[in-house]
């Protein structure tokens, strides 16, 4: 699924010249980047631990666009000697250690600029990043003078402008104005001593987790983005994650007990829950969930808890489940992106294993973690 999810997208912007970089934050399991890279994927990464999993998978520098607000010294170093495509540049302050870096190394930075457009993407409140209340990216005026100031500094490359306004946006009506935004921008360059190459317009694309929930198509966003982007002429940049790889994994765990609550819901405990996917605790996020072999009979209203002594250890609150017994398996949906990258070993609960399963056939590309190794770092 992840193959067919890349190529659909790819092919939504066929028409126009554009790179995806595949948002490793989404889903960073080696074996799932390296195939990303064999599919013809670019890299985004948002650490140094990021850059390093782009590595191991295979990438080169060349190919790698290093994100995110907060680059620590080491992380700039590693990205600035390492010499990657573009280092997406949070505030001037950031620009100026970059620079400082990059003289100190005798290279030159390729740095981009990531503007806060101040559009509202719709999205949780937790995933929405381009209004200026928001702790992402510089105004557009603010990006103006900073490009000015990057243009003077001898150990700086300005190779574009980022743009990334928020995760999970249904529909297109931001993305679109997020793109006007930056396109504006790149246009006021022109015939200036600043030479863009491309425009990154993020990630954002968001998927149908309830079942009837409508979302923007590939084929709807790139229309509403493109004109934006044809207007600068520029390579386009795009640094997808959950669109990709969301809805191409499943959790599953199994029923551990069962229990009435007072009048006739049942809580369904699981051995799986918010350390292994923290989605609903974190954003009361919804995620189908079913019975790997469902039994026949009438369906029991259910709570799908988790094991962790929290309250919001919930997987999903009053659903209709098939009838389950203590030991049937379940499948929590869509988790594929933004589940086990953002799980915690909280209660002492050790990592999940992780299985590719391709058509018929299964490969473990991460194992369990053990209680031992749990411990490892405890001195
Ligand atoms: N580029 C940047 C700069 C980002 O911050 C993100 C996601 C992406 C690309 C990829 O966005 P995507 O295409 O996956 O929407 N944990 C949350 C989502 C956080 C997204 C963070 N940034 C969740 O589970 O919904």
């Amino acid at each position: 699924m992840v193959t067919s999810r890349y190529r659909a997208l790819d092919d939504a912007f066929a028409g126009y010249p554009h790179r995806l970089h595949y948002a490793i934050k989404a889903n960073s399991t080696v074996a799932l980047v390296r195939h990303l890279r064999a599919l013809g994927a670019a890299a985004d990464a948002n650490s140094g631990g990021e850059i390093a999993v782009a590595q191991r998978a295979g990438f080169t520098p060349e190919d790698i666009i290093f994100t995110g607000v907060g680059k620590t010294h080491a992380e700039l170093v590693q990205a600035v000697t390492l010499g990657v495509k573009a280092i997406n540049a949070e505030s001037p302050g950031e620009v100026a250690r970059i620079a400082d870096i990059a003289a100190a190394h005798g290279r030159v930075a390729r740095v981009a600029v990531r503007i806060n457009p101040d559009v509202d993407a719709g999205s949780h409140r937790h995933i929405s990043t381009g209004l200026h209340v928001n702790k992402f990216g510089v105004s557009i005026d603010d990006a103006r003078s900073m490009i000015q100031d990057m243009a003077r500094r001898p150990s700086l490359q300005v190779v574009g402008l980022h743009v990334h306004i928020g995760s999970q946006v249904t529909r297109s009506e931001p993305l679109a104005r997020a793109a006007d935004a930056i396109a504006d921008l790149a246009l006021s360059f022109v015939g200036q001593r600043v030479a863009l190459e491309h425009v990154d317009l993020g990630g954002g694309l968001g998927i149908a987790y309830e079942p009837d929930q409508t979302v923007v198509t590939p084929a709807d966003y790139a229309a509403a983005v493109l004109p934006a982007v044809r207007r600068t002429g520029l390579t386009l940049l795009l640094e997808p994650g959950r669109w990709i790889v969301g809805p191409a994994g499943v959790l599953v765990g199994q029923v551990v007990d069962l229990k009435r609550q007072p009048g006739s819901r049942w809580f369904v405990i699981a051995d799986a829950g918010m350390t292994d996917l923290i989605r609903p605790a974190l954003y009361e996020a919804w995620h189908g969930i079913e019975p790997v072999r469902p039994r026949p009979g009438p369906p029991v209203q259910s709570d799908i808890v988790g094991p962790v002594c929290e309250t919001s250890d919930t997987l999903g609150s009053d659903r209709t489940l098939s009838p389950v017994e203590v030991g049937d398996l379940l499948a929590v949906r869509d988790t594929g992106a933004y589940g086990a990258v953002m799980a915690s070993n909280y209660n002492r609960r050790p990592l999940a294993a992780e299985v590719v399963v391709d058509r018929d056939t299964w490969t473990l590309v991460r194992r369990r973690q053990t209680v031992d190794e749990m411990m490892q770092l405890d001195v």
